[in-house]
């Protein structure tokens, strides 16, 4: 059954009727304080991938600070008695502007992975962006899914038949668009991992997609050359043990076969190809007949780019400020990518979401649709699908207010005159 999102006044009630009783909200509302608690189930590793950026942090500074400079101007006596914030998008009905942006290796908070995810944002019609770095293949959340709508995010790696296999399956799973993520050719520089030493797809995590793939499975049969330097200790043991035991299969056979090992190995070979260019696209394009749509985008031309290039969207990202340090803000990109697309195509904006006045100031700025990342996942390590469920009404409330309280009763009545820009900024 789909659980409706509930209006932000039925939202507020809940919690402060059960707070009456002494019941706190299953998750904090206040994205810091989420983050804190989740930071505290967490275990260092996953903390550290998930919270973390590249460099000294300064992009993803800029992902939230951007937001301050527009500041909201509400307008008064404007019937909001009756709200609806549904808006289409590529031909996809929405209940509310806002996709799950995709991440990776969601095992790290959530013995389930992906799937809690899945099942809540079914539950509410929000749709999923499956990440190419999953821990759960994406036929087995598509199945959970049924009509939901859900999309595939692709890192293009070095060979063009996997490519080709991982985009056929995701049309085969209902996936309803194709996200190429292009700011990933390589991993940025993340000294919180860097310093843990840790990189969860060595172990075998976050790599379900490829393991559950027939092209990527024939290509393990070329195996590739062990990876240098490795000292045999005890953690280096309890990691292949762990590696085995999440291989699909059995876990002797696994051991006997050295197949997960072998699937990392090809993993690490594969997974990226930083020499793709403009030209590439063709390719892709030639291979699927879903829209396809580039994450990562922040230049204007590039946006030039990408539609003559033939693309059907573009996502606004610096990927949450996890590979360039000091890159621009993305809600400091957004205007000039909304500038020369000119409504051409639809512009989504990703990379620091965290409430829903900043939800309200993207769409204002020209957005059609935002995606949230990180706090799904600090709302899936602390209370799993319910979790998921609970931070996105949390969100989907506060956007309400955001848009009633400026006076907007839908999302056609947004506009750029809703922002003021703060002197001096
Ligand atoms: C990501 N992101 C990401 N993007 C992508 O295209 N494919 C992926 O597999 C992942 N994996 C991933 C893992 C983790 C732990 C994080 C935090 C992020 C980037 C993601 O889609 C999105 O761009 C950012 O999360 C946006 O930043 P905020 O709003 O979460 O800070």
């Amino acid at each position: 059954m789909r659980n409706t999102l509930f209006t932000a006044p039925d939202v507020q009630r809940g919690i402060y009727v059960n707070g009456l009783a002494g019941i706190r909200p299953l998750i904090p509302t206040d994205p810091d304080a989420l983050e804190a608690a989740a930071r505290r189930r967490m275990s260092p590793e996953a903390y550290a991938y998930i919270a973390g950026g590249a460099g000294t942090g300064l992009t993803m500074t800029a992902n939230r600070r951007g937001f301050d400079p527009h500041q909201l101007v509400p307008r008064m006596l404007r019937d909001v008695s009756v709200r609806d914030y549904s808006t289409s998008l590529l031909g996809m009905n929405l209940p509310l502007p806002l996709l799950l942006a995709p991440i990776g290796v969601l095992e790290m908070v959530h013995p389930a992975g992906d799937l809690p995810v899945a099942r809540a944002a079914a539950s509410l019609g929000i749709p999923m962006i499956f990440s190419n770095q999953a821990s759960v293949p994406m036929e087995t959340c598509a199945a959970e899914m049924g009509d939901s709508p859900r999309w595939f995010q692709l890192y293009w790696s070095k060979s063009d038949e996997l490519v080709v296999s991982l985009v056929q399956r995701a049309e085969r799973a209902g996936c309803r668009a194709i996200v190429v993520t292009l700011d990933t050719t390589l991993l940025g520089w993340r000294t919180r991992d860097l310093d843990l030493g840790y990189l969860p797809f060595l172990q075998g995590r976050g790599i379900a997609q490829y393991v559950a793939d027939p092209v990527f499975r024939r290509l393990m049969e070329q195996p590739e050359p062990a990876l240098p330097g490795r000292n045999v200790t005890f953690q280096a043991i309890r990691a292949l043990i762990g590696l085995t035991r999440r291989f699909p299969g059995s876990f002797w056979g696994n051991l006997r076969s050295g197949a997960p090992l072998t699937a990392v190995r090809k993993f690490i070979s594969l997974y990226s190809r930083p020499s793709l260019t403009w030209d590439d696209l063709a390719f892709l394009r030639a291979h699927t007949r879903l829209p396809v749509l580039l994450k990562g985008i922040l230049h204007p031309d590039d946006a030039r780019r990408a539609l003559d290039a033939g693309m059907d969207g573009i996502i606004v990202s610096n990927h949450g400020g996890r590979q360039v340090d000091g890159a621009l803000g993305a809600i400091e990109a957004l205007p000039g990518v909304v500038a020369a697309v000119a409504g051409r195509v639809p512009v989504l904006m990703d990379s620091g979401i965290r409430t829903g006045a900043d939800m309200l100031k993207a769409l204002a700025l020209g957005a059609s649709a935002v995606c949230l990342g990180r706090p799904y996942v600090y709302a899936l390590a602390l209370a799993g699908q319910a979790g998921v469920v609970a931070a996105l009404q949390h969100l989907a409330a506060d956007f309400e207010l955001a848009m009633a309280l400026t006076g907007c009763a839908g999302i056609r009545e947004i506009s750029p005159d809703l922002l003021h820009r703060r002197a001096g900024q």
